[in-house]
């Protein structure tokens, strides 16, 4: 081979390859990742990634310069020299692939492996050792239950920042999906079977809780958020809810209201909530005239037993029956809340 066809060759390579690099690096296809989860699967992304334009290099290069140099001359229609394989190069092109494709899979393997890794369970000693949270999904809420701190629930994902989060991910109904795309991977909440997902935030910040499986008229509504703070302001929080658990109850009906994730399926103006998977709450009053009641009473049943009388237009079982299990004081509140009678 000429000196001057291989310059040819790498300069041609040289171009491609810095073309798809720029593809590659200049537009920003992943989420910044803000687990140790995800860090491993951007690193798997890229070291495929990184072959695949070296390859793609190689390929446009003999390509383009084949094309050229041996394109047949205006009048020439012989066929070309006969060829029967070439050993060496038959090594070389079955060998490089089986490396390439072998380190591949030790990279996946390793990561998968490191990913799915939870620490043992020492709660007794450390609740952070990994810290367990219970997320249950329902159409169309997410919540969040720390058993370590007394079963405190949350209507948003509170995680320390550098502790590994073991989360026991299930479903009260139908199929969801748990997702946080910052976090780097989905996993299924399935009714009846608990799934654990290790996430290990390695940032501050606040991202999308979002539910990934088509679950039903508010699949698309059905979000939460995810904070991830420093370790002490996470136990502070932990605590102090802790506190306000055993203290006496939340008497604000916004409150039950938001912590309860109404607004994810219902509009009340209120509440600032704009959903229409569920029944306008701004209509109460016309909806208990028509059902024949009181309305604070309408609004109690139609929470605790919520087929009893189901707004014409909805389906029934939209409404979880589950808001039946609040306490009475929280229930009170959000009963006055909602009949407009108290904030
Ligand atoms: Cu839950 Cu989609």
């Amino acid at each position: 081979m000429r000196r001057g066809s291989v310059v040819q060759l790498v300069a041609i390579g040289a171009v491609f390859g810095a073309g798809a690099a720029a593809v590659a690096l200049l537009i920003p296809w992943l989420p910044h990742g803000a687990s140790e989860q995800a860090g491993r699967i951007d690193f798997v992304f890229w070291f495929v990634t990184a072959i695949s334009i070296a390859i793609f290099a190689l390929v446009a290069a003999v390509i383009i310069y084949s094309v050229f140099h041996f394109r047949a001359q205006p009048g020439e229609d012989e066929d070309g020299p006969p060829i029967h394989g070439h050993t060496g190069l038959e090594i070389v092109w079955t060998a490089i692939p089986a490396a390439l494709v072998t380190a591949i899979s030790i990279v996946s393997a390793v990561v998968l492996a490191k990913n799915e890794h939870i620490p043992h369970a020492s709660a007794a000693t450390d609740p952070l050792k990994p810290l367990v949270v219970d997320v249950t999904a329902q159409q169309f809420a997410w919540s969040f239950k720390y058993p370590a701190f007394g079963d405190l629930t949350s209507a948003t994902l509170k995680l320390p920042v550098d502790v590994t989060a073991k989360l026991r991910i299930t479903s009260l109904d139908v199929n969801h999906s748990f997702w946080v795309p910052e976090f780097g991977q989905k996993l299924d909440a399935v009714p009846g079977s608990v799934n654990d997902l290790p996430v290990t935030p390695d940032r501050e910040g606040v991202f999308p809780v979002i539910c990934t499986e088509l679950c039903g008229l508010g699949h698309a509504l059905m979000r939460s958020r995810a904070e991830v703070m420093p370790r002490d302001r996470f136990v502070a929080w932990a605590k102090g809810q802790k506190q306000k658990l055993a203290g006496p109850p939340s008497k604000s009906g916004k409150g039950v209201f938001s912590a309860n994730g109404c607004a994810s399926c219902h509009t009340f103006k209120a509440a600032g909530a704009t959903a229409k998977v569920g029944p306008d709450l701004d209509k109460l009053p016309q909806e208990a005239q028509k059902a024949g009641k009181p309305l604070e009473q309408f609004i109690r049943e139609s929470i605790v037993n919520p087929n009893a009388y189901v707004e014409p237009g909805f389906p029934k079982g939209l409404m979880p029956a589950t808001f039946a299990s609040l306490p009475k004081p929280q229930l009170d509140a959000l009963v006055a809340f909602l009949a407009g009678s108290k904030k």
